[in-house]
């Protein structure tokens, strides 16, 4: 039995504001299941659909078809039991400010039948370098911190899935670290993880599989290695102080003075430099790397031109 199985789910929103506004098809016939733990990887630039996903296997927003489970249990049909399940970490930062620390992990705990949960709670205290904080009012708290709860509160009833919803979003390197420390153990442990960031090099280094989502459908599932195999298999990197002549600038990946270039083979590679060196322009700090997530990522949301459009009825927007 999968963790996780999502079976042709679409989602489609209706603007609240009249009934005749925009829809919005954030959803498009997913399909994919995850299986007991695994740790795996739901990329998709902003907007891809990845939070609607999350809401729906949480069971806090509804497909508009399609069957979500986890470890059998639909999350409609059978909410109780797959809730008990799922440990959700949610994008948005929600707390309640009038709790202590230590209070609001109790009453989650509370929330899911469990009365004697000190000895877990002081766990993930210390495993999430909250120790300190335990009494502290919710409102007294940094984003960083609150991020941290955040987690502790999802993990307060042992789930077997964890779900992570750009949990590193704007925080610092250290809760980044502690974070995935923490989450790898659990995972080692037997706990599937599923993951939403940005943090394209955190997926590279944590996920064994991952699925990409672009305009709320699937253009990629495979495994991390497979998808790297199948890059254009080096990038040629160099600095630069002027601007490159256009037919170059197209084909290149260009962030302030740093030029990377995609490459299959040695003969592209002189081709690129000695195109540059024709052009009267001077390369600097050249290094030829393989290709990483990034450039998979890039390369996969480049190809895949969506067919339809995906926001329909648009007159009347306000933009
Ligand atoms: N509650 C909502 N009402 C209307 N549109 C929404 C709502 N939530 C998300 N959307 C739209 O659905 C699409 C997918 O959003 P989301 O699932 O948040 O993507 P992601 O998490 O990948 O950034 C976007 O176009 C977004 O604007
Ligand atoms: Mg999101």
């Amino acid at each position: 039995m999968p963790a996780i199985s999502f079976q042709s789910v679409s989602k489609t929103y209706s603007s609240a504001r009249s009934q005749t506004g925009p829809v919005v098809r954030a959803l498009d016939d997913v399909s994919f299941d995850i299986q007991q733990g695994e740790f795996f990887g739901l990329l998709g630039p902003n907007g891809a659909g990845k939070t609607s996903l999350i809401s729906i296997l949480a069971g806090l927003s509804r497909a508009s078809s399609g069957t979500v489970k986890v470890q059998g249990s639909d999350v409609v049909t059978d909410y109780a039991s797959a809730r008990r399940k799922l440990g959700v970490v949610p994008q948005e930062l929600v707390f309640d400010p009038f709790f202590s620390v230590r209070e609001a992990l109790r009453i989650q705990s509370g929330y899911f039948g469990i009365k004697k949960n000190d000895d877990w709670i002081d766990e993930l205290l210390v495993s999430l370098g909250l120790a300190d904080k335990a009494n502290a009012n919710m409102r007294q708290l940094s984003g960083g911190m609150k991020r941290r709860v955040l987690v502790a509160q999802a993990l307060v009833h042992k789930p077997q899935v964890i779900v992570l919803d750009e949990p590193t979003a704007g925080v610092d390197v250290e809760l980044r670290q502690t974070l995935w420390q923490f989450i790898a153990k659990l995972n080692k442990q037997g706990s599937t993880v599923l993951l939403t960031t940005h943090y394209l090099e955190e997926a590279e280094a944590l996920c064994s599989r991952i699925a990409m989502l672009k305009q709320g459908r699937m253009v990629a599932l495979a495994q991390t290695s497979e998808l790297l195999k199948a890059a254009s298999s080096n990038v040629l990197r160099f600095k630069i102080d002027s601007e490159l002549p256009r037919h170059l600038a197209d084909q290149a990946r260009i962030t302030g003075r740093i030029v990377q270039f995609p490459a299959h083979s040695a003969h592209e590679i002189e081709q690129y430099l000695a195109a540059i060196r024709e052009a009267g322009l001077v390369a600097e700090d050249v290094e030829i790397r393989k290709a990483d997530l990034e450039d998979v990522f890039l390369d996969v949301m480049a190809e895949k031109a969506v067919e339809e459009p995906l926001e329909l009825n648009l007159a009347g927007v306000a933009t």
